[in-house]
């Protein structure tokens, strides 16, 4: 009881947090002494309330002409909008599947449902800018991020967050707003020890100062001749901003920790327009919350002070076990087969024992004939595909670690599966990552679902559980597709020690071993087919819910219509959260969604109105 009757306590408390100080200052600003209304919604372009042309030259001013009015991207293809362009028009089709394009661009970003398909580099379809941010401004300092927050709070805007436009819950771009870019902040500082400003403790790690937004490919370039490495994301692209609110996860995580693990020290513009340091001693609230309660919520990071390792020896493994063939007895490209399901189920049920010896890495797995991805999909196999590493260890020792569960696997179905070996060895960190940095695409309409899984799902209830149980749901949950199993988290997630004595991100990655995800792709300009990806994306993961009731979900490569995503992306502490998000941001000035403390606001045809 007590338990259920706290969270409602708490929302009425907010209600009064946020009513008593508006209702004092109206009675004394109000012409006939009543309280003026809230406005009920943020203000947009061509209604009573949005600011003038004279207000928006004055911030550009302040900001020193900083400020934007881009153009969608995908205009230079449209016949009859100002910036066509048929010269330009095959360079930005090229390039919209890569990162990079979407990167350089103010507005751009990767998954094409976020901007509502407004105006794709598609000549025969619509183009808009109604998908779009309106204004944005290019900022390189604090003070310019600074000089976009008080705006968006003085002239009620509605105000975004954007570095590299990656994400995949769609934070980084809204129509209707200013969009503060931080894509070129980039200072890069190494130090040999660390002293948190206005602490009285001195961390004994070397450690990198990055600026808000650093992307992984540069901060792992400037620390390779120093022969040093951070735990970072996989993707060459991902910046520090939505990386290091969101948790973050890579290869050196299943050692050190999540990249929030490692934050000593965050610089911060707060939703009140105050610079400030966030650490163990100072804005300690923020601190937690700035490490894993995700992006463009709390404040918007001008720079982290990370924890930075001496970069290891890698051995790399390409390990496929899969079957091509059709045994006489079993129909194996059957998708209901048993043998497929239970063979991944049996190799991830390894996963536990083998991350605490040292093993980390990816692995797709496909129970049904999917694309073979060691042969670039020459051919067509159902199993699993890993790549996966030893961090300062020998192929003998890699090679030993799989003997097991090879045999165990030629001995339990034989002549079913047939094994791919091939190992490697990489001087460093920064060696490995030039092979095997995420080679994915983008500019496409796709969302991702995702569970953590620990050791008891993964073995369903444990040792002596029946792995028919994850083996099912493995199989319905991946059903026609191809599911990942990230070997990402492990001893080094559950073991980690946060400074100030923890952070925000999701508890279940405490005890997970494995992020499983899944891709959901659906065609642009067809609210059907959305809608069908929506329900799509709820029928993969039901099973690994079922599986893993009491886990929850990596927020950053997350189903972005979760149901109640505050618990499966937060956990219990969802509420310390929100606590935090009124304390920090009383009127709202960052909103996105899913995002903490967005109930009170929601999108009424790409206007930002109060629930
Ligand atoms: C190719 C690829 C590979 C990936 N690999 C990994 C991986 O290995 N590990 C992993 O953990 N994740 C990975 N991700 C997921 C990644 O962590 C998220 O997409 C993350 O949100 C990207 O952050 P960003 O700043 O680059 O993107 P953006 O879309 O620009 O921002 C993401 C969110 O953070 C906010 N934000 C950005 N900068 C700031 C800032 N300075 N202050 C406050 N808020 C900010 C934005 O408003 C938004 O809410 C990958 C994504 C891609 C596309
Ligand atoms: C801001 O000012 C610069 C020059 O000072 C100008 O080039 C730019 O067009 C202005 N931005 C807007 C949105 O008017
Ligand atoms: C944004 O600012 C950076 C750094 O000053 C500059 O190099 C870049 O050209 C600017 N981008 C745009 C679109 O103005
Ligand atoms: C980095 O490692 C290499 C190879 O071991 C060594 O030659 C070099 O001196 C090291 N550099 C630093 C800065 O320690
Ligand atoms: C095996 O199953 C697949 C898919 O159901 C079917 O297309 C194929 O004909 C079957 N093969 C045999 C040998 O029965
Ligand atoms: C699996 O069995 C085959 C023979 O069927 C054998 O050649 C191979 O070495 C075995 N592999 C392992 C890892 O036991
Ligand atoms: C998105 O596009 C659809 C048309 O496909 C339109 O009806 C809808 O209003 C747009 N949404 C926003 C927020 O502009």
């Amino acid at each position: 009881m007590s338990s259920s009757s706290s969270p409602l306590g708490l929302v009425l408390l907010s209600i009064l947090l946020l009513f008593s100080p508006v209702s004092t200052t109206a009675v004394r600003t109000g012409k006939y002494n009543k309280p003026p209304p809230l406005p009920l919604c943020k203000a947009i372009p061509g209604a009573v309330g949005w600011p003038s042309p004279q207000s928006w030259a004055r911030l550009n001013e302040s900001t020193g002409g900083r400020l934007l009015q881009p153009p969608p991207p995908g205009a230079v293809c449209h016949p009859g909008q100002p910036t066509y362009s048929p010269a330009a028009c095959p360079a930005v089709q090229a390039g919209w599947s890569t990162y990079d394009f979407h990167q350089a661009d103010p507005i751009s970003t990767d998954w094409n449902q976020w901007n509502n398909d407004s105006c794709l580099p598609v000549p025969s379809d619509r183009c808009g800018g109604q998908g779009y941010p309106v204004y944005v401004i290019n900022a390189t300092t604090a003070r310019h991020v600074k000089l976009g927050m008080d705006f968006a709070t003085r002239y009620n805007v509605r105000l975004v967050v954007k570095s590299t436009g990656h994400d995949y819950i769609g934070r980084s771009v809204a129509p209707n707003s200013l969009s503060i870019w931080v894509h070129h902040m980039k200072g890069i500082q190494t130090h040999d020890s660390f002293r948190p400003q206005r602490c009285n403790v001195n961390i004994d790690s070397k450690a990198v100062t990055v600026a808000g937004g650093v992307q992984m490919m540069g901060l792992y370039t400037a620390l390779n001749p120093l022969n040093q490495t951070v735990v970072g994301g996989n993707g060459r692209t991902v910046s520090v901003g939505g990386y290091l609110t969101g948790g973050g996860h890579g290869l050196l995580s299943a050692r050190y920790g999540l990249g929030a693990d490692q934050v000593l020290e965050m610089e911060v513009v707060t939703p009140t327009g105050d610079i400030v340091t966030a650490n163990e001693c100072q804005n300690t609230d923020l601190f937690w919350a700035m490490r894993g309660g995700g992006g463009s919520t709390f404040g918007i990071l001008t720079s982290a002070t990370i924890k930075t390792f001496p970069s290891p020896q890698i051995v790399n493994l390409l390990l496929g076990i899969s079957t091509t063939t059709t045994t006489t007895t079993t129909n194996l490209t059957t998708p209901s087969s048993p043998l497929v399901p239970a063979m991944i189920a049996y190799v991830l049920s390894r996963f536990p024992s083998l991350g605490d010896r040292g093993l980390s890495g990816y692995s797709l797995f496909s129970p049904s004939p999917a694309p073979n991805p060691f042969d670039g999909g020459a051919t067509t196999a159902s199993g699993i595909f890993m790549q996966v590493a030893l961090q300062d260890s020998t192929v003998a020792a890699m090679t030993q670690l799989w003997a097991p569960v090879l045999s165990h696997i030629n001995a339990t179905w034989p002549g079913v599966f047939s094994a791919q070996f091939v190992s490697a060895v990489y001087p460093s960190f920064y060696a490995w990552y030039q092979d095997y940095y995420d080679q994915s695409s983008t500019g496409t309409n796709n969302f991702i679902v995702s569970r953590l899984l620990d050791a008891k799902a993964l073995a369903a209830g444990g040792s002596g559980g029946d792995l028919g149980v994850t083996a099912e749901a493995l199989r319905q949950f991946s059903a026609g597709e191809i599911g990942t199993a990230y070997l990402v988290a492990g001893r080094g997630v559950h073991e980690a020690r946060p400074r100030g004595g923890g952070n925000a991100v999701c508890p279940a990655w405490r005890k997970a071993y494995v992020h499983a995800t899944l891709d959901i792709s659906f065609p642009p300009l067809n609210p059907a087919a959305r809608a069908d990806a929506i329900a799509r994306a709820n029928a993969h993961l039901e099973p690994l819910r079922r599986l893993a009731p009491d886990s929850g979900a990596y927020m950053n490569e997350a189903n972005p219509e979760e149901p109640d995503w505050q618990h499966q992306f937060w956990g219990a502490n969802y509420e310390r959260l929100v606590r935090i998000k009124r304390a920090v941001d009383p009127d709202d000035v960052l909103w996105c969604t899913p995002c903490v403390g967005n109930e009170r606001w929601h999108e009424v045809n790409g206007q930002l109105c109060r629930v």
